[in-house]
């Protein structure tokens, strides 16, 4: 269990880092040679060994580098402890501690678990343009990632008097909610459709986060998550649901076609193969595996004539 004052000493080791610690003009001895650039200490070692490839999270790594200067205490906190930190360089980050959900969704539900699913589900986003923080590993239990912009879901229907999925309606219809709901249904993330796990942004643009749950394998084997509860955006872009076919008020749902075109599907095959690597490093081949049965499951229904990827 990770305390606070654990969190302010790797603070102070920040703090001591950044007056102290040169960056590193040369390549690790053994590294790549990407990894060259990284600060020299825990949070250079902390990348090394979390991330096969940092391009695209340097902005979070700059940030933590720079040590922090005010924690505010996010909303939520079942699962986690998440905080927002401003950094000494301006920028500001979610930073989030993953406790054990092993009471609530069973066992195997540990923190590393939780962890590598924002890790991948981070990646997985930031590779395929889908609207989702990007993600620093540090731990793990221990992620940063990129503050989404925007105002959350529950909040932002309040402020208008509508109903959440009145919010969800509104902008649905977008690129980036088709995207979402892409990621959302290739990592089997069944947790979208809690409104405080989504933002709507001025510009009508989603943004969702907290993936810590995803590639749920329900039965402890398959890592199928119900299609039924993976959220609004899913829910309109891929499923079809017919009341009739629902028992005790569950299921109902079934796949429909979907907006992605053949070129969507080449491009997201091409893109989840390339990272095929990355879920290995962390020892998720399942994870992988799942992603691209999924991709196969919707390119057959994949009626689209104008690309949402491509
Ligand atoms: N990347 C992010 N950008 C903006 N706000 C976030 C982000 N991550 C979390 N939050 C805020 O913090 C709250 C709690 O974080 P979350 O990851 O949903 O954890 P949990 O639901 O397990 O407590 C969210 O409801 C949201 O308000
Ligand atoms: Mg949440």
């Amino acid at each position: 269990m990770t305390t606070q004052a654990d969190i302010r000493r790797r603070v102070r080791v920040w703090e001591i880092l950044r007056a102290t610690g040169p960056w590193s003009r040369h390549p690790h001895p053994g590294q790549k040679f990407l990894h060259g650039w990284l600060p020299v200490g825990p949070l250079g070692d902390a990348v090394r060994k979390w991330h096969r490839d940092p391009v695209g999270i340097r902005k979070l790594i700059a940030a933590v580098d720079s040590g922090d200067r005010s924690h505010a205490r996010l909303a939520g906190g079942l699962h986690g402890h998440t905080e927002l930190i401003e950094h000494n360089n301006g920028t500001q980050t979610v930073h989030k501690i993953m406790t054990d959900a092993g009471d609530t969704m069973g066992p195997g539900f540990g923190p590393k678990r939780q962890a590598d699913a924002e890790q991948l589900i981070g990646l997985m986003g930031q590779r395929l343009g889908a609207p989702v923080p990007r993600v620093l590993r540090y731990d793990d239990d221990e992620v940063f990632m990129d503050v989404v912009p925007g105002e959350r879901a529950d909040r932002a229907a309040a402020a208008q008097g509508i109903k959440v999925n009145e919010l969800a309606a509104q902008h649905g219809g977008t690129v980036a909610a088709a995207r979402l709901a892409t990621l959302d249904i290739l990592a089997g993330n069944w947790d979208r459709g809690n409104e405080t796990n989504w933002n709507v942004d001025d510009n009508g643009i989603v943004w969702g986060y907290d993936h810590a749950l995803s590639f749920w394998d329900g039965d402890g084997t398959t890592a199928a998550a119900p299609p039924e509860a993976a959220g609004p955006f899913a829910a309109m872009w891929f499923l079809h649901f017919d009341p009739s076919k629902q028992r005790h008020g569950w299921g109902g749902f079934d796949w429909a076609d979907n907006p992605l075109t053949p070129a969507d599907i080449a491009w997201l095959r091409q893109r989840l193969t390339a990272l095929q690597p990355d879920f290995e490093a962390l020892g998720r081949h399942d994870w992988w595996q799942f992603a691209m049965t999924r991709l196969g499951t919707i390119a057959a229904h994949a009626r689209g004539t104008q690309g949402v990827f491509t």
